[in-house]
């Protein structure tokens, strides 16, 4: 298949990119951009793995294609962190040990990244109800949704840094 000629522009990079058309978002970002934080685990919109941001909002990357993107903003796992320093979410997920392989951790730190930034004191039960759209096959949730309780109640606080 002819390959086409993309500028996707992610954490605030322009990637000059070749791609099938019919390449996934997940795979255009892990292969063609080196940004392999985005993980990749159903491939067809139920686990949530892949989640990144596009324009603010929280997208399935496997079920968009990466032409899809043109003139949208991106935002990947590897944008959260500033400085060095990790977001109050990343934190307090460190601190309330809401992972364990990690490997549902970046699409849950990006949804929650946005959920916040518009609902900043969130019921465990919002809380519990959006996080059904990312599958943790490892920690039981208990201290998922501790961590982002943590994480509202600090960034209320005045420590907020959310993504764009
Ligand atoms: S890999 Fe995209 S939702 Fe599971
Ligand atoms: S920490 Fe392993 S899948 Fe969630």
């Amino acid at each position: 298949m002819n390959k086409v000629a993309l500028t996707l522009r992610v954490n605030g990079r322009a990637h000059e990119i070749l791609v099938e058309p019919r390449k996934l978002l997940s795979d255009a970002l892990r292969e063609d951009c080196r940004l392999t934080g985005t993980h990749v685990g159903c491939e067809h919109g139920v686990c949530g793995a892949c989640t990144v941001l596009v324009d603010g909002s929280p997208a399935r990357a496997c079920l968009a294609f990466a032409v899809q993107m043109a003139g949208r903003e991106i935002t990947t796992i590897e944008a959260i962190a500033t400085d060095g320093r990790l977001s109050p979410l990343q934190q307090a997920l460190h601190e309330e040990h809401g992972l364990q392989c990690g490997f549902c951790t970046p699409g849950i730190v990006l949804t929650f990244e946005a959920y916040l930034k518009e609902h900043p004191d969130p019921s465990e039960k919002e809380i519990r109800e959006v996080l059904s759209g990312n599958l943790c096959r490892c920690t039981g949730y208990h201290n998922i949704v501790a961590a982002i309780r943590k994480a509202a109640a600090q960034m209320q606080e005045g420590g907020a840094h959310v993504a764009p």
